[in-house]
Formats: C-alpha cells, sequence, structure tokens
C-alpha cells in the first residue's frame, strides 16, 4: 500500500499566518498571544550567523623574532632550556631568580600588558634551582580584550629563546567535588570551552606544524618526574583535567555541572592557548593547578577574585617547593634557540 501523505495540519505545520520569516532563508514559528501571533522581525537581510575568528597574523613569526631580539637586546644573551609561566600566587618565585634581567611586557614589540591586578607583566632571564630560566611573571588574559594569538606571543618568544620544558602554572576552580581550595592538580589534559585557538590563522611552517597532535599535551615524563618529587618531597597532589572557558565571569551553577559532565576536573580562565601554541612549537608541557574555590553551586556563597588570589598566595609555599623541587631535577638540557 502506498503510504499516505500526511497532511500539513498532522504533521504540526503551522499556517503560512502564523511564520515569521527572517532574511530569505530562515523560518521562525512566532508565539501566539492574546492578540494573536507577533512578528519578530520583517527584514529582507540574511540572517548574519558569522562567527568572529581572531587571526593570527600573516607576520607572526616575524613578530616573534622581532620581540625575541627586543629582549635580547635589552638584557643581553637570555637563552634558557627552562620556560615558566607564573600564574596567580606564583609570581614570587620571580623574586627568586638569581642574577636575574627583567623586562616589563611594556617594553617588547607585540605584547600586550596585564590590565588584572596580581598579574604585572614582565619577562625575567636568570637561575633558579641550578638551572638557567625564563619566566612569564603575569600573563595577560583574552578576557581584558586581546586576542589568542597576542596572549600567546610571550610563550612563542620563549621557545624562540630556546626553551624546551615549559611549566604553566595557574589558579583554577574546583568542578570534581573530591577538590578542595588549597590542592595542588597536575594537569594531565584540558578541554579547550573557550571558543578561540590560537592557532586560526595563516600557519607559519617555521613555527609548527598546520595541525599539531595534542594527544599529550602534558607530556607523561615530566608528569612522572612532578609526581615522584611530590611523593618524595610529602607534597600531596591531585592529577585531572583543566577546562579553559574565556571569562571573565565565573561560571554558572549549571556550566560548572555541565563541565563536570565533560570531563574535567577544574575550571579556570587561561592556559589551555599557551599549551596549544607550546606544543605548536614542540615544547614540552608541565602543568600545575593551585584549587582556589570550590566552582560556582558547589559551596556556599559567592565567588571573588581578590579571594581566588588570596587562597592562591596561601598555596604558593606548596606550589613553588613542587615547582622548585621538579625544576632542579630536570636533568641537563641546552637551551636551542628557534628561528622564527
Ligand atoms: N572559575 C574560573 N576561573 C577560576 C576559578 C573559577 O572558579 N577560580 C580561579 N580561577
Amino acid at each position: 500500500m502506498a503510504p499516505r501523505k500526511r497532511s500539513r495540519a498532522a504533521a504540526g505545520a503551522v499556517p503560512a499566518s502564523k511564520v515569521a520569516r527572517i532574511g530569505p532563508h530562515a523560518t521562525m514559528r512566532t508565539p501566539s498571544g492574546p492578540g494573536g501571533p507577533r512578528v519578530l522581525h520583517r527584514s529582507r537581510q540574511p540572517l548574519m550567523t558569522s562567527v568572529q575568528f581572531d587571526c593570527a597574523p600573516a607576520d607572526l613569526g616575524d613578530r616573534v623574532r622581532q620581540a625575541a631580539h627586543a629582549v635580547v637586546e635589552a638584557l643581553g644573551p637570555v637563552q634558557a632550556p627552562i620556560g615558566l609561566v607564573l600564574g596567580s600566587g606564583l609570581g614570587g618565585v620571580a623574586d627568586e631568580i638569581a642574577d636575574a634581567r627583567s623586562l616589563p611586557y611594556g617594553r617588547i614589540p607585540h605584547f600586550a600588558a596585564s590590565t588584572v591586578p596580581g598579574h604585572a607583566g614582565k619577562l625575567v632571564a636568570g637561575r633558579w634551582q641550578g638551572q638557567t630560566v625564563l619566566a612569564l611573571a603575569g600573563r595577560v588574559h583574552g578576557y581584558e580584550g586581546h586576542p589568542p594569538w597576542q596572549v600567546t606571543l610571550p610563550v612563542r618568544v620563549l621557545a624562540a629563546l630556546g626553551v624546551q620544558v615549559l611549566v604553566v602554572t595557574n589558579a583554577a576552580g574546583a568542578v570534581h567535588t573530591a577538590l578542595q581550595p588549597g590542592d595542588i592538580l597536575l594537569m594531565n589534559d584540558h578541554i579547550n570551552l573557550t571558543g578561540a585557538n590560537p592557532l586560526v590563522g595563516p600557519n607559519d611552517d617555521r613555527l609548527g606544524p598546520r595541525f599539531p597532535d595534542m594527544t599529550s599535551a602534558y607530556d607523561p615524563e615530566l608528569r612522572a618526574l612532578c609526581e615522584a618529587e611530590a611523593a618524595h618531597r610529602g607534597i600531596a597532589i591531585k592529577r585531572g583535567v583543566y577546562c579553559g572557558l574565556s571569562g571573565p565571569s565565573y561560571e554558572t551553577p549549571a556550566e560548572v555541572r555541565m563541565i563536570a559532565l565533560l570531563g574535567a576536573d577544574v575550571v579556570g580562565m587561561s592556559t589551555v592557548h599557551e599549551v596549544i601554541v607550546a606544543r605548536h612549537m614542540g615544547m614540552r608541557v608541565l602543568g600545575l593547578s593551585c584549587v582556589t574555590n570550590l566552582g560556582a553551586g558547589l559551596g556556599e556563597g559567592t565567588l571573588d577574585h581578590g579571594h581566588v588570589a588570596e587562597v592562591a598566595l596561601d598555596s604558593t609555599a606548596q606550589m613553588t617547593a613542587l615547582v622548585a623541587a621538579v625544576v632542579a631535577s630536570l636533568p641537563e638540557l641546552e637551551a636551542v634557540p628557534r628561528q622564527p
């Protein structure tokens, strides 16, 4: 038997009088109210659904080279095999660096200056834990309005100056209910929910491949080393997945529940783009989060940046001790400057 054609009404179709056109392609049912259907939009313009990408500039490699050159001009030779991104609470490490030479981000071409209290930006070169290091003391964030390629430019400059191992630290909110403020979390993976990627735009093959692999974004050997050092020094650490969002609003409780369902353990507003760029340039990454608060809805009260920064500071001693132990125990590495 031939299938019977369903009538429009039976199929749930809405009479033409109740359908509003939005542009030439889309239709939308109008809600019916006491005064009859409301017309939502009568424009003949196509519905604009474009996603805005902040593309990396085509001359990104030149900008990296110019920035690296300016650092060397100002500070002298600064080639280092180990790089540190000092997030909230870990800024004090910069003061422990011996023979330190530093340059404010504002004096490095193409760098963006941080506008966030507690994130004052400078690049510091020197010796720490018996190793030659380059530290980014303070970071800029996408939520300040900087495009991802610029937020991550300092990391590229570290690679250009020879950094092979990059230690990234951050403050994060707990999403997994087993985590508590004050915990240190060794990042074993991340989820980039920022809606952006710093590699969008033309790829400069001298910087890295078009499609970098992210399978071992957080280096397994460095993680094992960190675990061993933590155990050796009696520093308790957890391990888990960091979810990066753009911020600057903290998450809603529903978002925190969603992030947990997606498989993340902590949430923050930094790091994921830096790690993507670090992997793009072939650096090995160790990531550590300082858990500063329970994610929205998991604890009492509301979230406050001042409180987050205070807890990060309280945890500084443990985080610093752990990063120091890892850096001290890294094998003899050679800085291999790149020519972007
Ligand atoms: N959410 C996002 N970023 C954060 C948080 C948080 O709860 N805590 C510290 N940084």
